[in-house]
């Protein structure tokens, strides 16, 4: 299975910024690369990154999506359009999302239907916060996320997840490859119970939480992980190929 390596800019980036950091990538990438490559820039930017990334190895994916096809929703952005402005990906239920917009397991699966509706793969986001953890209900956290968060036409082939531990994002902090492991094999075995869930040795699943050049080799290595996820270190060229070139 290819690697998926995903750089989610979050609210960063300028015009100026997206075009240096996109065409930097499109000309590395033009010498070969082992991974499937997303990024997710701010949707100001999806048109600016859309135009430099060519059509190489470089894919585009949006950071969020209505779930409505269109309407009355001021602010929101439909996948049909993501999908027609040259969108492959977007990233649904990110935990600032779900923290900062209060969206939630059923909002997420809504978005992640509409996503699967237009044609466009959701990157669908779980991971428990660090309260969650000390309490020890990492793994009913999980369990009810991916059950909750992911539409019965959810497949190994239409759909990726990615696990983010919510206490790893942005704070440098990263979980063991042990716990990294052992998360990603319940998220397969839990999506392997759902409707969709036939051939679930096929999901992609991501990990994402503060990975970096240093330290994406040991996680891109990692048993049942198939990509990373990266905010922060998704800003700088050097730091994001690095990333890249650890793929397995
Ligand atoms: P981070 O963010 O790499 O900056 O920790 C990851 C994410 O939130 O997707």
């Amino acid at each position: 299975m290819t690697h998926l390596i995903a750089g989610n800019w979050k609210m960063n980036g300028s015009p100026a910024s997206a075009k240096t950091l996109t065409s930097g990538l499109a000309a590395k990438v033009s010498a070969g690369v082992k991974a499937e490559i997303v990024l997710c820039p701010p949707a100001p930017l999806l048109a600016e990154v859309a135009a430099t990334m060519g059509s190489g190895a470089l894919t585009l994916g949006a950071q969020d999506c209505h779930a409505n096809e269109k309407g009355a929703h001021t602010g929101d952005i439909s996948a049909v359009l993501l999908k027609e402005i040259g969108c492959k990906f977007v990233i649904v239920g990110h935990s600032e999302r779900r923290a900062d917009h209060g969206e939630t397991d059923a909002v997420v699966k809504a978005k992640a239907a509409a996503a699967l509706m237009a044609g466009l793969t959701p990157i669908v986001c779980v991971g428990e916060t660090e309260q969650q953890r000390e309490r020890g209900e990492t793994g009913a956290v999980i369990t009810r996320q991916v059950q909750s968060s992911l539409p019965e036409n959810a497949t190994a082939a239409n759909t990726v997840v990615a696990y983010e531990p919510v206490w790893a994002i942005g704070t440098g902090k990263t979980a063991t490859t042990a716990d990294i492991a052992a998360v990603h094999f319940q998220i397969r075995e839990v999506f392997s119970a759902l409707p969709g869930g036939a051939g679930a040795g096929a999901l992609r699943i991501l990990y994402g939480g503060s990975v970096k050049g240093s330290n994406a080799q040991a996680i891109l290595a990692t048993a049942g992980v198939n990509g990373a996820l990266v905010g922060g270190a998704s800003l700088d060229l050097d730091d994001f190929w690095r990333i890249i070139e650890a793929c397995p």
